[in-house]
């Protein structure tokens, strides 16, 4: 059988690494032979390909990003755009897809299954935030990267008597900034979740002051004030469709300037944490996904995503997996609540 695989979407750290599986199993184990698409459905659509044997996939296992290229490209924003796919799948003679990606991408996967395309999906995103599995691939190099952003903004914040703000990447989940925030001794940690009170995280300030400290504060981009400026929240699209966020950092620390009149900085990580080599806990996480992806190929699991459950890999539907992002318990953000002040 012939296979396509193609990664959509941000990039992460591990979708090398998942690539590697993939065709390391499938080429000895099941005599498949590969096809790489380009920048993610894009390849499919206008049938971009690159080869992808085992001399293609070596050394892969420490690289960042993706060798096959990215891109939010969605077939289904065009008329003709499942027929596209189905006209290169057929005349490659390509006769199934593992699609490598977060929400958006796999959406498209779900639907592409449901309308008879072979289809078997991979989750990956820094964010943590697909429903259906326990932890994605790129989530613990990103938590890992704001970590050490944290802890070296510990010592110039004491020594300058400044409040500072991380701002971490997280439009609509929390996660990168409740794991990091708590593992790098935050003293007030704000998500999408939850909108958050400025009067509140100024006492936090004021107090971690008064303690002799100086205050690090995490917030995801995601984060909204309570009765926030919808200006500052809602950000505007850009020239390629995509939403800008109003930069929530910046605006923290005018606030608390202004409130308690405390200096306050803002470092913003940005791509930073989705860029570089990936941690062994995630090359790990993404070498097992794709060696089960490439299995559920061979079981025929069409529209099946490969998923983390406890220590377990198992599969479960892509419409399942979709639609409703994995959002953080109020009980985990209580469990941080300690922390702050
Ligand atoms: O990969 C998800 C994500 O990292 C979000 O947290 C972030 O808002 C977004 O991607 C940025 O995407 P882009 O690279 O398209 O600006």
């Amino acid at each position: 059988m012939r296979v396509g695989v193609l990664t959509g979407g941000g990039d992460c750290p591990g979708l090398n690494a998942v690539i590697r599986a993939v065709v390391r199993k499938g080429i000895p184990e099941y005599g498949y032979s590969f096809v790489g698409f380009r920048d993610g459905w894009r390849g499919p659509l206008e049938g971009l390909t690159m080869t992808l044997d085992i001399p293609a996939v070596r050394g892969l296992l420490p690289r960042g990003g993706t060798i096959l290229g990215s891109s939010r490209t969605n077939p289904f924003a065009l008329d003709d755009g499942v027929d596209r796919i189905r006209k290169t799948l057929t005349d490659r003679g390509i006769e199934a897809l593992v699609a490598i990606g977060g929400e958006d991408t796999l959406g498209v996967a779900a639907k592409l299954a449901e309308e008879g395309v072979h289809v078997v999906g991979v989750p990956k995103t820094i964010d943590n935030d697909l429903s259906g599995t326990d932890y994605t691939f790129g989530f613990d190099t990103a938590v890992s990267i704001a970590t050490e952003a944290i802890d070296r903004l510990h010592t110039t914040a004491e020594s300058h008597h400044r409040a500072l703000i991380v701002e971490v990447m997280g439009r609509h989940a929390g996660w990168i900034a409740l794991h990091s925030g708590m593992a790098g001794g935050a003293n007030a940690i704000l998500l999408p979740e939850v909108e958050f009170d400025i009067d509140q995280v100024c006492k936090w300030v004021e107090s971690r002051f008064r303690s002799d400290y100086a205050p690090i504060i995490v917030v995801s981009e995601g984060a909204k004030p309570k009765g926030g400026d919808e200006a500052l929240v809602s950000g505007a699209t850009d020239a390629f469709g995509h939403v800008r966020l109003g930069g929530i950092g910046d605006w923290l620390a005018r606030e608390i300037e202004s409130r308690t009149g405390k200096e306050a900085r803002t470092t913003v990580l940005g791509h930073v944490q989705r860029g570089g080599t990936p941690t062994a806990r995630d090359r790990w996480l993404a070498t097992r996904f794709g060696l089960h992806a490439i299995e559920s190929v061979h079981d025929e699991k069409w529209g099946q995503m490969v998923a983390l459950r406890g220590t377990d890999i198992v599969t479960c539907p892509l419409s399942e997996a979709t639609g409703t992002l994995k959002t953080v318990d109020p009980g985990l953000y209580a469990e941080a609540e300690v922390f702050f002040g």
